[in-house]
């Protein structure tokens, strides 16, 4: 099966065998298949934040858990998604309901099941700030069973999923706690000058998106998967070091001694924005983001990627890492 147009990278794949199990039954069922041929499992969403090899052994499941609906707790509504929803689509619906909570995670691109595996985050929100519960199905057994957010050990772009649990379990729906109270959250960057007063959910949805659409490439039009890097976490010492030489330097403080410095401006700095090496690019409006110009694979990728790793290394002494998740063949 092939997964080219799969993935947002568009990176060449073909997959043994490939389901997409609309309901839990048939999820289970399919993993008990898997278990009684010995076949690998992979586990693809949206296929948007993942660097695929050339050929991927056993089964690929796509779970397309659909379903989804709301119920009432007090002030808040309760969103119950099947992992299978469009992120997007659940944040315009929510955001057009006037419910607020997921507002600044608007046209982040793929399934709803593959969100809390790197938490996804933008403009000073996470998903582990509105995100109750997640549904897991393990995949050695076909048990369901549910987490609460304390349990999946969010971080910045981390959770369990990546951590212990994964390869081990198929997110298969999320409770998501949102608010009919107005609930702004509009400090960072620009995005306060772009609203107007009193802004319901929706404008601030919209006015995210329209930022997103000025620096990050569509993918259908210009292959690539977002940010390809994490924002490295420094000590305070480094990051003031640092700052001593290049005082404009972009820099959040965390607490704890830590620094998050911002990669887009690293590579930028080095003066890759814009580079183009045979089939990859950093892109012109964004240095964080890898553009596939098409022919290459991930071993070129990731060498391309590499090189831009070691100019920033040479160059501030920090270490750069890749953020989609390198699935193994
Ligand atoms: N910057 C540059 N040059 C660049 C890119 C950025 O100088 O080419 C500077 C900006 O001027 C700004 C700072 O770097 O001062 C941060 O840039 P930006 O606000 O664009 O955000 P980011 O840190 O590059 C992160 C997330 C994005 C998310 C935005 C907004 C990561 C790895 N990336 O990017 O997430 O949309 O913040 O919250 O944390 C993704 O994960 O795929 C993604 C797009």
């Amino acid at each position: 099966v092939d997964l080219s147009s799969s993935n947002t990278l568009r990176l060449p794949c073909v997959a043994d065998y490939y389901a997409e199990p609309t309901t839990l039954g048939a999820l289970r069922a399919t993993l008990a298949i898997a278990h009684h041929k010995r076949w690998p499992v992979t586990l693809l969403g949206g296929g948007s934040n993942v660097l695929l090899p050339p050929r991927l052994t056993g089964i690929t499941i796509r779970p397309a858990l659909r379903q989804w609906w709301l119920t009432s707790a007090g002030n808040n509504v309760l969103a119950h998604v099947g992992a299978g929803v469009n992120w997007h689509a659940l944040v315009l619906n929510m955001t057009a309901r006037g419910l607020w909570g997921i507002e600044n995670l608007a046209l982040i691109p793929g399934d709803c099941g593959a969100a809390p595996v790197q938490n996804i985050g933008a403009y000073g929100v996470e998903l582990a700030d509105s995100l109750q519960t997640v549904q897991i199905m393990e995949i050695a057994t076909g048990r369901t069973r549910w987490l609460e957010n304390a349990e999946c050990t969010f971080g910045y772009r981390d959770s369990l999923f990546k951590g212990v649990l994964c390869d081990r379990v198929v997110i298969t729906r999320l409770v998501l706690r949102l608010s009919r109270q107005p609930a702004p959250k509009v400090h960072y960057g620009d995005l306060a000058s772009r609203l107007p007063n009193a802004p319901t959910p929706l404008d601030v949805a919209e006015a995210v998106a329209a930022i997103r659409q000025e620096k990050l490439p569509d993918p259908r039009q210009l292959a690539n998967a977002g940010s390809f890097f994490k924002n490295p976490i420094v000590s305070d010492q480094q990051g003031q070091a640092l700052l001593a030489r290049y005082p404009d330097m972009p820099h959040f403080p965390l607490g704890e001694g830590k620094t998050k410095l911002a990669a887009g401006w690293l590579i930028d700095q080095c003066g890759l924005k814009g580079v183009c090496e045979g089939a990859f690019g950093v892109h012109d409006r964004q240095a964080l983001v890898l553009v596939h110009l098409g022919g290459g694979d991930r071993k070129g990728l990731l060498r391309f990627a590499g090189k831009i790793i070691d100019h920033v290394h040479a160059r501030f002494n920090v270490r750069l890492e890749p953020e989609p998740r390198l699935v193994q063949g």
